[in-house]
């Protein structure tokens, strides 16, 4: 989703904030744009598409100034086009924004009352218009500013800078995180350190409603409340190698591959080198009668992994919902609720309301993350950081394993807790993980050469049963948002009761079955659809592949793997097929149209 950065230098700011913007460039972006101050004087630099084109501008019409702000836009309201493209400018103001101004219709109409005009469609003109208004009305900069950001309705993160003010950036955040960084003799914002990790890893994360004003050699803060606050700064670990792909055609492609290690690392920090469990001490599940988990895309299919691990090994009853729902349904919340919210960002809109809405009603929030400074883990009560590394690449992998790893272990804790006996080989078990991964990864040479034949279908159908349902879903999903082929998930038993009329010999259907006990009844679905013509690729193990791959136009050999383990593995030959799929299509596949990593706005 949108990028922001701002510096106050003390050099040639432009290619500076560019590269701060190639930082941002996994959030998703359809347009990119800068705005610097020279000799006093604002002016701006904006293009569609990828930041290869604003450089490519700056080539022939460069911008001076070690003042600027910069963005990448990922559109909302209006179309990705340069004019809608971000910073916007008003008179004297210039601002970038990430997130979404609700009430802008009412204060367009307000502001044309006063014979203002509009170049732009978008929520972000308005304020740079509203803050020009307050400048008209005699008010110094940063008064017009904190009287703008008090106007606005939704849920924003905001830089202004001002013509003639060289050494004056206001930052405001309500709603999508906002991180000022500080230099020797410099100040940064961005929208995360990582955009500043070059510049700086000593930070200042503004908190909800903060409202800032900086020089290069100060920064004051305001809470909600209008009281000046200090805020602490803190020393990042930053991985300034995090753009790297590490030898890798693709972040993806590197993501895959990490999975081992990073499942390694989650491992390390949940389970003793004696294979106890080591949650937080907080984790109390004998407290705990019911789990709410609640998360977007494919943290929301971890969760609901998660539902049948808590409900078959600790006997606990799940409920999971997708937080852009879950909210507004306002569900009453019982007693003695365990509220787990799982977000790789940890910034996603709808889960971080999602959160909001169950502070002070479930006895527990606890946050499952990948970025430990993220709001949802600042508003969480216990965080179980995922470990999974930085995650570049739109579609997410590495968090998802590692996600369900700790629901597993999260899970098996539970029955512990609860007196109820874990499934046999558990927790140990849990540390074969890694070396299974790595066997799975050994497919991708025959993963690559049977998505070359998905690649043409138009339509394609992932099956799967119990707790493989989710992973269908996932597989569904992960193949739709990077090749563009429409492709559906479906638990196997719900075929026939309306998908099966879909099937013929064009539409592939991607069986997951592990040898596990619903392997016959799955089995028994596939055999439906190869009597209606259906072209099945079967992903089973080697007995399964005995057993049932008769018939199948084609069978991935999973290595054998215990009951509980079956998601996690089954995940990485999903996310190879949807990988080697795109790139046969040919399609972005760290940056998939239309999509951004971290979803900020509702
Ligand atoms: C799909 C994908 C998305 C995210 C979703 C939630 O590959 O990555 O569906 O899972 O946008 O994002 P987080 O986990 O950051 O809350």
């Amino acid at each position: 989703m949108c990028g922001i950065v701002g510096i106050l230098g003390s050099h040639e700011v432009a290619p500076i904030l560019v590269e701060a913007l190639k930082r941002l460039e996994y959030r998703g972006y359809d347009s990119a744009g800068i705005a610097t101050i020279n000799d006093k004087v604002l002016d701006r630099r904006r293009a569609v598409g990828k930041l290869v084109n604003l450089s490519d501008l700056l080539v022939h019409e460069p911008l001076a100034g070690k003042s600027g702000i910069g963005h990448t836009r990922w559109a909302t309201h209006g179309a990705p086009t340069t004019s809608n493209a971000h910073p916007h400018m008003a008179g004297t103001v210039s601002v970038v924004h990430n997130g979404i101004i609700e009430n802008f219709k009412e204060l367009r109409e307000e502001l044309a009352s006063h014979g203002m005009s509009f170049e732009t469609e978008t929520d972000t003109e308005t304020v740079a218009l509203l803050c020009q208004h307050y400048k008209n009305e005699g008010h110094a900069s940063a008064e017009a500013a904190r009287k703008t950001v008090e106007r606005l309705d939704g849920a924003f993160a905001l830089a202004f800078l001002f013509d003639g003010e060289e050494d004056l950036m206001i930052a405001a955040r309500k709603g999508s995180p906002l991180a000022i960084g500080h230099g020797e003799g410099e100040m940064y914002v961005g929208s995360d350190a990582f955009a500043l990790a070059p510049l700086t890893d000593q930070i200042t994360y503004l908190e909800e409603g903060d409202f800032a004003i900086l020089t290069r050699t100060s920064l004051q803060i305001w809470d909600s409340n209008g009281n000046q606050i200090n805020r602490e700064k803190r020393q990042i670990q930053l991985d300034a190698t995090r753009v790297d792909k590490d030898g890798h055609k693709h972040f993806m492609a590197k993501e895959i591959a990490e999975q081992p290690v990073a499942i390694d690392r989650t491992l390390h920090a949940y389970l003793s080198e004696t294979d106890d469990i080591t949650l937080p001490d907080e984790l109390d599940f004998t407290k705990i009668d019911r789990v709410t988990m609640v998360a977007c895309g494919t943290g929301h299919y971890a969760c609901l992994v998660g539902k049948y691990w808590f409900e078959q090994i600790a006997k606990m009853p799940v409920e999971v919902d997708v937080a852009s729902e879950f909210r507004y349904r306002e569900p009453p919340v019982s007693d003695r609720t365990l509220a787990l919210f799982a977000s790789q960002s940890g910034e996603t809109a709808d889960t971080l309301a999602a959160l909001r809405y169950m502070s002070g009603k479930a006895d527990q929030i606890v946050g499952l993350v990948n970025v430990s400074e993220s709001s949802i883990a600042r508003e969480s009560d216990v965080i179980l950081p995922l470990y999974a590394g930085p995650e570049i690449s739109v579609a997410s992998t590495k968090a998802f394993t590692c996600q369900l790893t700790i629901l597993l272990i999260m899970a098996l804790k539970a029955a512990q807790q609860r007196g109820i006996p874990l499934p046999e080989g558990m927790p140990s078990d849990l540390r074969a993980i890694p070396g299974l991964i790595h066997q799975s990864l050994m497919l991708e040479e025959q993963i690559t050469a049977s998505s070359r034949g998905l690649a043409t279908a138009r339509d394609i159908i992932f099956l799967g049963r119990g707790q493989l349902y989710p992973l269908a879903l996932e597989g569904a999903l992960k193949l739709k948002e990077l090749s563009y082929i429409h492709a559906e998930g479906y638990a196997s038993g719900e075929l026939k009761h309306g998908p099966i009329a879909l099937i013929e010999d064009t539409v592939p259907v991607i069986v997951l079955a592990p040898r596990d006990a619903l392997f016959e009844k799955t089995i028994s679905n596939m055999q439906e659809v190869m009597a209606r013509g259906g072209r099945v690729v079967l992903i089973t193990d080697a007995e399964g592949a005995r057993i049932a791959g008769e018939g199948t136009s084609e069978v991935i050999t999973m290595p054998q793997v215990p009951n509980a383990l079956a998601p996690i593995l089954y995940a990485i030959p999903a996310q190879l097929v949807a990988y080697h799929t795109a790139i046969a299509k040919g399609t972005d596949v760290d940056q998939p149209r239309n999509l951004a990593k971290s979803v900020t706005v509702e």
